[in-house]
């Protein structure tokens, strides 16, 4: 596998653990229960009509030998998504990226988003960016007002280009092999699971089943005004085979817009 990208994930799990403490100790509890944790897919939130929109997002991902996965709607968030994976190996994690069709929206959130995208650099560089995360400045009315129509858009105005979240692959472990009992541990632990649609999204008859933690919670500085908002949060996916005895390696829809409901404000 190209190392650039090897490099590239390392450095997501670095700034995406400063965010998101609860991966950390999930981890570390896991790891002492002697598991090697193996990653399924990492995700990314992105905006349509930019210079990081998926289109020339997904270019880095292919000059790192990364292949067109599939392709994903989600009509009633206005979100539209990809995965890219390595061409044959399953355990190169994959990629998922989605992007907000921001045009779609009141001319309100479409006037803040475009101010945004505005300020990007125009050399869609994605790891420069995700050093610099917000060059824009934050504040708490804009935030307010996309929120109203779009968590997902309010969520990607505060925290910008970086890992929205890391999926632990329970094909990687041995005694957390089964959902249930992954969740009923995280639990005990003092975890809150995302419920929205239930706790265990998909089936081994859709060959994918997922759950994920809510998102961690930080205070963002919003020019002057702290405020306490989700960040990001840990998911857990288990694959099943398909008749051709290769793991399934896509997403479902009706899962996947379930889980991006992890980043909700009320929980
Ligand atoms: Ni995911």
């Amino acid at each position: 596998m190209n190392s650039e990208y090897l490099k590239f994930l390392d450095t997501c799990w670095i700034d995406y653990i400063d965010s998101t403490p609860s991966a950390r100790k999930i981890n570390e509890l896991l790891s002492a229960e002697g598991e090697q944790i193996i990653n399924d897919h990492i995700a990314f939130r992105t905006w349509s009509d930019s210079p990081f929109s998926i289109e020339h997002f997904k270019k880095i991902f292919l000059d790192w030998g990364l292949v067109h996965g599939g392709e994903y709607l989600f009509p009633n968030k206005k979100v539209r998504a990809i995965h890219l994976q390595h061409p044959t190996d399953t355990n190169i994690p994959k990629i998922f990226i989605s992007e907000i069709q921001w045009r779609e929206f009141s001319p309100e959130f479409a006037k803040i988003t475009s101010k945004v995208i505005s300020q990007l650099s125009k050399d869609g560089d994605l790891l420069s960016m995700m050093q610099k995360k917000i060059c824009w400045d934050l504040r708490i009315e804009e935030y307010e007002t996309l929120s109203l129509e779009s968590e997902y858009g309010s969520w990607l105005y505060a925290w910008g280009i970086r890992p929205n979240h890391f999926t632990v692959s329970l094909n990687s472990l041995k005694k957390f092999n089964d959902i249930l009992k992954l969740n009923a541990f995280l639990k005990e632990k003092g975890f809150t699971l995302n419920s929205i649609g239930g706790e265990v999204k998909g089936s081994a008859q859709l060959l994918l089943e997922q759950s994920s933690i809510m998102a961690d919670r930080m205070t963002v500085d919003f020019s002057g005004t702290a405020k306490n908002i989700p960040s990001c949060y840990y998911e857990f996916a288990k694959r099943y085979q398909q008749n051709n005895g290769v793991l399934y390696q896509g997403f479902n829809e009706k899962s996947a817009d379930k889980i991006f409901e992890s980043t909700n404000a009320k929980s």
